[in-house]
């Protein structure tokens, strides 16, 4: 995936100012940075959720967001995504929840479908909630579902915004490893979005900090500690100090 030149707006509030990063297939690319500074904006317009005011978003070398009718759906389909407040539905079952996407874009039959969401279920951890409902299972298993309907598709890119907020750390590890295992079974790309200083380490191939509408990548976890940007220091020093939540719409 590659961006170039991305611009984003709503009304006159620029959020994010010429953007223009390459993440190779495979890539673990975590962002971070303040709340507010448009973090989920950016991974929405990688996403396709939201259009630049400027700029291209490139997926296997297709300028994606000017694609319409079945040239978009097929890029479409190529891309999973795991929301901040994960967008269950929650009058379906956990299973229906994974059935769906399968269900509304593939020509399998009930009973494949019915196989491959056991074996998502199974894949997160969660096979004995396949017939509760969300809100009957925890945070972290909702989490866990949220991931599993994200890769109902096997996506080759897939977008995770804060997999972990509001999770205890034992958790929180967890859903990272989950995340990382399943990213190396299907060498695929992933954009996570996180504030959580461990598990951006635990992750990541590359960091990248959106600040002042740009997006400064800070390398490797290890670039990053040494990083000699003063708003890089400054924010990274802040989020070891105490636990930074965030409470963003
Ligand atoms: N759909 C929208 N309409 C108007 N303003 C928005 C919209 N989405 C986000 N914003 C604004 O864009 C800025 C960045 O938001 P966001 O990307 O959610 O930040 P982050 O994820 O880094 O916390 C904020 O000022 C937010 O209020
Ligand atoms: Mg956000």
């Amino acid at each position: 995936m590659k961006l170039e030149g991305i611009e984003v707006a709503f009304d006159s509030q620029v959020v994010l100012k010429n953007i223009s990063v390459e993440i190779p297939r495979g890539e673990v690319f975590v962002l971070m940075g303040p709340s507010g500074q448009g973090k989920t904006t950016l991974l929405k317009t990688m996403a396709g959720l939201i259009t630049p005011r400027n700029g291209k978003v490139f997926i296997d070398g297709k300028d994606w967001l000017t694609l319409d009718g079945d040239a978009r759906f097929e890029t479409l389909k190529k891309l999973g995504m795991l929301f901040q407040k994960n967008a269950l539905f929650d009058s379906l079952t956990c299973g229906e929840n994974i059935a769906f996407p399968l269900r509304e874009t593939t020509d399998l039959n009930q009973d494949e479908i019915n196989t491959k969401v056991d074996a998502f279920l199974e894949a997160v951890g969660i096979s004995h909630a396949k017939l509760l409902y969300p809100d009957e299972i925890s945070g972290g298993m909702q989490k866990r579902l949220g991931i599993a309907r994200a890769l109902a598709l096997n996506p080759e890119i897939i977008f995770y915004d804060d997999p972990t907020a509001g999770l205890d750390p034992i958790t929180s590890r967890r859903i990272v490893e989950l995340i990382l295992d399943l990213q190396k079974k299907n060498g695929s790309t992933v954009v996570a979005i996180t504030n959580d200083v461990n598990r951006a380490y635990q992750m990541a191939h590359r960091i990248a900090m959106v600040v002042n509408q740009e997006l400064v990548i800070t390398g490797t976890p290890e670039q990053t500690r040494n990083h000699p940007d003063p708003r890089v220091q400054q924010f990274m020093k802040g989020l070891l100090k105490g636990p930074l939540t965030e409470h963003s719409p």
